[in-house]
């Protein structure tokens, strides 16, 4: 692999998904990793990392200078780079004067070989307070900013390369071009992280671990679940059982495209669990937001484990399929082992005689890498782009207590908002678009010859990266305007279309 170590900073996953990008396989590691166990994994070469903006910041993360004898190729970035200066002797001045944002670089590609081909004038993010003065011996500067003299350098032979702005953001013009540079023409690694290959790998390693046991897996509706269950499907076909517990919360087509889309597209075994009665039951009167979470996360567990037991009694049930992504993991620790479950299909909850090994086939991978794996498994588009959705599903976007009328009109709404939005081409242009029901408010309307008084429903479109904050989405107001009248004119109960715009932090993106 190529590591990636992280020096603190938010950049690491970022580097990691582009070096991925260039078709080229890459792990995070931490900083705190000693050097003779970074070079045990045997990688093709190194990136160093953005982190603090100083090295002579307190606590400061040290640079094992062990890491430059071993003659693996180094790339270092941005904090990266000044710690890699500093530990081949060049030097490094704390003169606190800051660059930040879009910055002029002045380039010399034809000094070197990273920059060659590229604009003698780029534009970049930089983010840094000391800066690099000389380079270390043997290095070619190509590269200076008003704020760094040394913005960019070389050392072809060594195969080692270094730049204090950031590659891996979209803002630094041609950053891709200069992270694939690096990994081809300076490390020289052949592009070889291609779906092909991942599939292929992928299913070797699940049927060497899997042998002749069988498999179950619990699906959501989701990507992650679905694309991990055909992966394991692809390696050792119906030995894998999968088990859809309808909770009757889902939007308006989403469990048909389970049982029926999915199905048709894996031939994938499923056994389908109408439990939309008894989770409706166990709702009824709730309006506690964190109640209404508990209910379901219990029901499921139950109905799950029940469905689980039939499936097991049938068969040798060893192992479970869960579709754990790579930024769990990296974010849990990166340990082996030990999985970091979310979502309310965590069945970490099962009782103790019915353990089962995890098998977790996309435990490498990032987000956009498991909806390329989806559609070059041939799953339905519309499922692989499918926005996240949360485990409780409507029951939490129903600001009340939750019925079969209820859902039944946030269903409505909620097909309309993503009619219209698919329509206007605007799918993959937000995060996520909510639609939330206000059951217990009521306001008065005029819809035809009379005066109503019902429900409002409330929009909240959202972009965001990671869902850990989230902006309000400006969608055209004409594309609003037809969701709004159609909602109002479609849905009965709706006399009233109103827009959150609200970010997160302060508000979550659900309501509840
Ligand atoms: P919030 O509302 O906290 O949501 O900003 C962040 C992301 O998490 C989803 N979400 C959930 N997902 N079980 C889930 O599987 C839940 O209980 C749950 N609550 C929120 C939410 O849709 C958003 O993507």
């Amino acid at each position: 692999p190529v590591l990636v170590v992280d020096f603190g900073a938010q950049y690491a996953q970022l580097i990691a998904r582009r070096v991925r990008e260039a078709k080229v396989y890459s792990e995070i590691v931490p900083h705190s990793m000693p050097v003779a166990e970074m070079l045990a994994k045997d990688p093709a070469a190194i990136i160093l990392s953005g982190g603090p903006s100083s090295v002579y910041e307190p606590g400061a993360p040290q640079l094992d200078a062990k890491l430059f004898d071993a003659g693996v190729p180094v790339f270092g970035i941005c904090y990266g780079f000044q710690a890699m200066a500093q530990a081949l002797g060049g030097t490094v001045a704390h003169t606190g004067r800051r660059e930040f944002g879009g910055t002029a670089l002045a380039t010399r590609p034809e000094a070197g070989v990273l920059l060659r081909d590229l604009p003698a004038e780029l534009s970049v993010w930089m983010s840094h307070g000391d800066c690099v003065t000389e380079a270390p011996a043997g290095f070619a500067v190509t590269a200076c900013s008003p704020g760094a003299p040394v913005a960019a350098f070389e050392d072809v032979a060594g195969r080692r390369a270094g730049v204090q702005f950031h590659p891996e953001v979209a803002h630094t013009a041609h950053g891709q071009a200069m992270l694939t540079r690096f990994l081809y023409d300076i490390a020289g690694i052949e592009p070889t992280w291609t779906m092909g290959n991942i599939i292929e790998d992928q299913v070797a390693a699940i049927r060497d671990k899997v042998g002749d046991k069988e498999v179950i897996c619990g699906l959501s509706g989701g990507v992650d679940s679905a694309v991990a269950a055909a992966l394991v499907h692809k390696a050792v076909g119906d030995q894998l059982t999968c088990v859809f517990v309808d909770h009757g919360l889902l939007r308006a087509g989403e469990a048909e495209q389970v049982e029926q889309d999915y199905v048709a597209a894996t031939g994938i075994k499923l056994k389908v669990v109408d439990a939309a009665d008894r989770f409706l039951a166990a709702l009824d009167g709730v309006t506690d937001p964190e109640d209404k979470r508990k209910i379901i996360g219990r029901e499921f567990i139950r109905v799950f484990e029940a469905a689980a037991r039939e499936v097991a009694a049938a068969g040798d049930v060893e192992f479970l399929v869960q579709g754990t992504l790579y930024p769990d993991v990296v974010e849990s620790g990166g340990g082996t082992g030990t999985a970091n479950i979310k979502s309310h299909h965590n069945v970490g909850g099962l009782p103790d005689d019915l353990k089962f090994s995890l098998v977790e086939p996309l435990r490498t991978l990032f987000k956009d890498e498991v909806r390329q794996l989806g559609l070059s498994l041939g799953l339905p588009e519309a499922m692989v782009w499918r926005h996240p959705f949360p485990g409780p599903g409507l029951a939490i976007r129903i600001i009340g207590a939750v019925s079969a009328d209820r859902l039944a009109v946030l269903r409505a709404a909620d097909l309309i908002a993503r009619e219209e939005l698919t329509a206007a081409g605007l799918d993959r242009d937000v995060w996520q678009f909510p639609v939330v029901l206000l059951a217990d408010v009521r306001s008065v309307g005029v819809q035809g010859d009379g005066r109503t008084y019902g429900h409002p429903v409330v929009l909240r479109p959202v972009s965001s990266e990671d869902a850990m904050t989230a902006d309000w989405s400006r969608l055209p107001y004409d594309v609003i305007a037809r969701i709004s009248t159609r909602i109002t004119n479609e849905v009965p109960e709706v006399n009233r279309v109103v827009l959150d715009v609200t970010s997160k932090p302060p508000g979550t993106i659900e309501w509840e």
